[in-house]
């Protein structure tokens, strides 16, 4: 039986309902696979902070580093600042570990309707550089609240940081249809943006199955609401890959269905899986959430813990249950997280006979 310990971080808000609504999935999933899942739980996140003034222990890093895995519903609370939240938690972690990869999966899914008339059936990965970039802590503030008050943040881009996440994007577009767009923005940012655009367009050209177009990032997101099923990979800075895949993910239907996966390519490190959406204090408490961000999060997480088949089986359930008109609110339906969640595990039994393991780990489907 294959063991992993998992980190689970639940954080704030609807955090604490879509993560365990995503752990009994696993569990249900393990049983069928002869995983031996093992869930750490810590209680990191604002309450945290309201108690001991920091988002997590001195030492959090350390205790993250013995597991696997780390699985994280969301941080962020209407009584700490947004940055702290951030960068007391999520981006210690990002950057510590070198989860420099950001892979963001956009998918139709059946039984979701999208708010636009999509013509044909959209299937794209952003794949988001996730250590530099916008998200810098170079800069500060001089003159609080005089008239000259003034703040500058300095991006930055490295060659390895641009080059490892285009090599990332290239290997998986090269394993898809082949085509890969990097969001770029040359015209107005004239010394960083163009340094992406020399390292990607380099980087590509040692994947010969690989066609670059580089697109500015306004028009692209014109391109995503008009066009998005012509896209295959895109490749993206911080803050465009963030911006892009909240836009992707309600072009399928609602942020409530975005996966994410931060990982560390090397295995140096444990990756870090999440959904994309936040903690939604809107909406935090009712029982409302859409738990398919999290659930697919974690389908991506057995998939990188080397097991495809029970990840497999984990999307197939969760596709099936949307396919026979189960959702939660955002996606239109009627059901609450918990019902959803137990069509979830209805159609995870139901799939079983088709992803059993056998003897030798190959799923007899
Ligand atoms: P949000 O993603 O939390 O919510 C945006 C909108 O989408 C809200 O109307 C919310 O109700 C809806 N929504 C989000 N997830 C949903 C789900 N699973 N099911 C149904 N509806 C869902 O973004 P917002 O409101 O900008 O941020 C709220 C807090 O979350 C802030 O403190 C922010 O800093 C934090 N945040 C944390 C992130 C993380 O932990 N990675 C990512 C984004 C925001
Ligand atoms: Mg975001």
């Amino acid at each position: 039986m294959s063991r992993h310990s998992i980190a689970v971080i639940a954080g704030d808000g609807i955090g604490n309902e879509v993560v365990p609504a995503a752990i009994e999935c696993l569990q249900r999933i393990a049983g069928v696979h002869a995983l031996n899942l093992e869930f750490a739980h810590f209680d990191w996140g604002s309450g945290y902070y309201g108690r001991h003034g920091r988002m997590m222990p001195v030492d959090g890093l350390e205790q993250l580093a013995k597991h696997d895995a780390i699985f994280l519903g969301a941080v962020g609370s209407p009584e700490v600042s947004d940055a702290e939240s951030l960068w007391g938690l999520l981006i210690p972690i990002r950057r510590e570990f070198q989860q420099y990869i950001n892979l963001r999966p956009v998918k139709t899914l059946d039984g979701v309707a999208s708010p636009l008339a999509a013509k044909h059936p959209i299937d794209l990965l952003i794949v988001r550089e996730n250590n530099e970039g916008e998200y810098s802590e170079v800069g500060g503030r001089m003159y609080r609240g005089l008239p000259q008050e003034s703040a500058v943040q300095e991006t930055i881009f490295t060659r390895l940081g641009v080059s490892r996440a285009a090599h990332f994007a290239s290997v998986l577009a090269a394993s898809r249809r082949g085509h890969l767009t990097s969001a770029t923005k040359s015209n107005g940012i004239v010394h960083t943006m163009p340094f992406w655009d020399e390292i990607v367009e380099e980087t590509v050209r040692e994947y010969p199955g690989v066609t670059l177009t580089s697109e500015l990032v306004d028009a692209l997101a014109a391109h995503l609401v008009l066009k998005p099923w012509t896209f295959d990979v895109i490749v993206a800075s911080n803050l465009f890959g963030d911006i892009l895949s909240d836009l992707g993910s309600s072009v399928t239907g609602s942020i409530g269905l975005a996966p994410s996966a931060n990982l560390n390519p090397e295995g140096n490190f444990p990756s870090l899986f999440e959904p994309v959406h936040g903690s939604a204090p809107d909406i935090a408490g009712k029982g409302v959430a859409n738990p398919v961000g999290q659930i697919w999060s974690g389908a991506m997480m057995l998939e990188h813990l080397g097991h495809p088949e029970a990840a497999a089986h984990l999307q197939a359930a969760f596709e099936s249950a949307l396919r026979d008109g189960v959702g939660t609110r955002d996606v239109g339906g009627t059901s609450s997280t918990s019902e959803f969640t137990a069509a979830v595990l209805t159609a995870i039994d139901a799939l079983s006979a088709n992803y059993t393991l056998s003897p030798g780990g190959v799923a007899a489907s």
